[in-house]
């Protein structure tokens, strides 16, 4: 089969100004039918359960899935499957395996408001958030297919005379992905499709936050005619991960999460199994302390919407959030005066109003971690904000904190808080700011604000970071623009929705044919 594909074009997000848009997400919030009920999937196998609950962090009282949770065994019997599974899925043809990628992001395009409308309630991701996580799911699939079908062409090599030589991408066997809950649907949609489109076959373990939106990712893929033992589902917490990525036959852990969990999967990894045939691959994609610097010539009116949306778009829960903001001293008590006033009108509420900006935090646990962030910050330093916002009780809320004056040494600065919480330094010269990001051993996002082109061009030479954005928000990357991933600590250099990823789940193999005669054989 050959695939004539028109160029890949990002999918565009809805524009939710538009009362039409909002009446079309408000009726697949209202068709849902809560809890999903999601199985241990594995291969045509469905095992049904309620050991694993996910529920709605605006209304923790309201179940939004009820999942059976895979126990380490679940993930032998999957691995088994999957490696049973790739032989026929490598040797599948990278057209019809592209194809049905392809008919996962129609399955989901066709369903688009139903899946916005659950990672609205599992997450409590706003609208517009839920629906470009959607989006970008649909992304990966339309952009992995395409990269699958041009990684398939090999790499060309120098001929001489009398030999043949010829490079090809073989896909590694089984993969492990393992995904957080922040982009239910787009991350473990991107990790599984890229694996899956240059002939690897998956075991899926999404984040214990969201196997709902796990089970839609399986459903779109089986449906789009990946054979299911291709493609298993095992919901459950952190010991079916650890025992995903210790498994022998396992090629490649595909990760997104945080760096104590990216760690421990490198170093498992780095054990080489008994009775292993191959070194297992980590493709990490881990947490940061992302930095916002702004010199003393910045244009506060752009630098002050694009760090409170940086900071405070899903309650500072994504990994490419903004966390601290570096501040020419000329400038500090102004920006820091603005960003109050401009916080202050943020609307903290459900995920499922369209004014809301600040939803509640995933869990109870993250509202405890990132309260006890907002009271070393109001011990050590100064809270611009405090009182500001009145927040719900019947959710797991954090009112938007902004705190100045810590010491440099705070652990506030230095650790990732992932919530609603900014830090703000003043810094006499840009190049000071620069040296505090050095100090960092994380590296995932960065900005800067500055008019000045030489100004720019210096801190982007002594930038870490993996995605540097340079006056305009530190969210938002886009598949096939932005390459999205961190550096150090950060990751292993991996970037998701990039030309380069899909070359992380393969393996290259050169052929060298002696084309000279040597006669007939009779
Ligand atoms: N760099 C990126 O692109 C990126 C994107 C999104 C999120 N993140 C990071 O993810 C974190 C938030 O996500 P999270 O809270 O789901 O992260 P997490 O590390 O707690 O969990 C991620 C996944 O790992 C599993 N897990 C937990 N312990 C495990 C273990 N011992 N072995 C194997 N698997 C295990 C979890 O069950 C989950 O499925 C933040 O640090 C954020 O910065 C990074």
């Amino acid at each position: 089969m050959s695939l004539a594909l028109a160029p890949f074009a990002n999918e565009p997000v809805l524009e939710l100004r538009r009362a039409t848009e909002r009446a079309k997400l408000a009726v697949g919030l209202g068709e849902l039918v809560l809890p999903v009920r999601v199985p241990v999937w594995i291969g045509s196998d469905r095992r049904a359960g309620e050991q694993l609950v996910s529920t709605d962090p605006g209304r923790p009282e309201r179940v939004v899935a009820l999942a059976a949770r895979a126990a380490p065994a679940d993930a032998d019997a999957a691995v088994a499957a999957a490696r049973a599974a790739f032989p026929s899925w490598a040797a599948t043809p990278v057209e019809d395996r592209a194809a049905a990628l392809l008919r996962a992001a129609a399955w989901m395009r066709e369903r688009r408001a139903a899946l916005a409308a659950l990672a609205v309630r599992e997450c409590a991701k706003p609208w517009p958030e839920a629906d470009a996580d959607v989006c970008e799911a649909i992304d990966f699939l339309e952009f992995y297919a395409r990269g699958a079908l041009e990684l398939a062409t090999g790499a060309p090599l120098l001929q001489v005379p009398g030999e043949r030589n010829e490079l090809q991408y073989a896909p590694r066997g089984v993969c492990a992905v393992i995904a957080p809950w922040n982009f239910p649907i787009a991350i473990p949609t991107g990790m599984t499709a890229a694996a899956l489109a240059v002939g690897n076959t998956v075991v899926l373990k999404p984040a214990e936050q969201a196997p709902g939106c796990g089970l839609r990712v399986v459903e779109a893929l089986r449906a789009g005619g990946v054979p299911a033992a291709a493609i298993s589902l095992l919901p459950g917490e952190g010991d079916v991960g650890a025992a995903l990525a210790g498994h022998r036959d396992v090629a490649t852990i595909a990760f997104t999460g945080s760096g104590p969990v990216g760690l421990e999967l490198l170093r498992t990894a780095a054990d080489v199994a008994p009775g292993a045939r191959q070194l297992t691959r980590v493709v990490a994609e881990m947490g940061g302390k992302n930095c916002v610097i702004v010199d003393s010539d910045a244009d506060l009116d752009e630098a002050v919407p694009a760090i409170v949306e940086s900071a405070f778009g899903y309650a500072g829960q994504k990994c490419s959030a903004a966390a601290r903001v570096l501040v020419h001293e000329a400038l500090h008590d102004t920006l820091v005066e603005r960003l109050a006033g401009a916080v202050q009108g943020l609307e903290v509420g459900p995920a499922d109003a369209f004014a809301t900006d600040v939803p509640p935090l995933i869990e109870q646990a993250a509202q405890t971690r990132v309260l006890r962030y907002a009271a070393i910050a109001a011990e050590q330093g100064q809270l611009a904000l405090a009182g500001a916002h009145d927040v719900r009780a019947d959710g797991w809320y954090v009112a938007p904190v902004i705190a100045t004056h810590l010491p440099a040494d705070s652990r506030v600065l230095r650790e990732e808080i992932f919530g609603p919480l900014l830090t703000v330094e003043a810094v006499r010269v840009v190049d000071e700011a620069c040296d505090r990001v050095d100090e960092l051993a994380v590296a995932l996002t960065g900005g800067l604000f500055s008019r000045n082109p030489r100004t720019v061009r210096r801190v982007i030479a002594r930038s870490p970071v993996g995605n540097l954005y340079v006056n305009r928000a530190t969210t938002g990357a886009m598949v096939g623009r932005q390459p999205f991933g961190g550096n150090r600590l950060s990751g292993t250099g991996t970037k998701a929705g990039g030309h380069d990823y899909l070359r992380h789940f393969v393996e290259p193999r050169v052929v060298t044919e002696n084309t000279v005669r040597h006669g007939l054989v009779v």
